[in-house]
């Protein structure tokens, strides 16, 4: 990495949950209005007002694994080479924040990612 890309900010766009899917194309004054469209490093208004760019926009349909070979294992590298790396998520309730970092049994998060690639590291050093 070079200095000016120290820090990454990224996007990830989550799937619509049940209950927006069951909202959608209601009438309803709940009913999800679709503002945003998102491509690799932008995320816009449909309308073309505005316009925001990222080092990486991630789609609803991409993994957390693929977010961590993206944007967290260069960082889990860097550790292993003793520079300091903190990744951190940011976002309103709800937007994906715990299932990004912790996630499940069937798609872990960052945090058991990153784990698992340090003593990876460390076990090859080892070796
Ligand atoms: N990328 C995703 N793919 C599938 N489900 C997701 C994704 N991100 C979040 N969810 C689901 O959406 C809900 C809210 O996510 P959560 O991580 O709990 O949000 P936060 O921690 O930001 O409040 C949870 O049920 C979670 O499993
Ligand atoms: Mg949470």
């Amino acid at each position: 990495m070079s200095e000016e890309d120290a820090v990454q900010v990224c996007v990830r766009v989550r799937p619509h949950n049940d209950r927006e899917k069951s909202l959608q194309g209601g009438s309803t004054a709940e009913a999800p209005q679709i503002h945003w469209k998102a491509d690799n490093q932008t995320i816009s208004q449909i309308t073309g007002a505005k316009s925001f760019s990222f080092d990486h926009v991630f789609h609803a349909e991409e993994t957390t694994q693929t977010v961590y070979d993206e944007v967290a294992h260069s960082v889990v590298l860097s550790v292993s080479q003793g520079y300091n790396g903190t990744i951190f998520a940011y976002g309103q309730t709800s937007s994906g924040k715990t299932y990004t970092m912790m996630g499940n049994a069937d798609s872990p998060g960052l945090i058991p990612l990153a784990l698992h690639n340090l003593f990876e590291v460390i076990n090859a050093d080892l070796m």
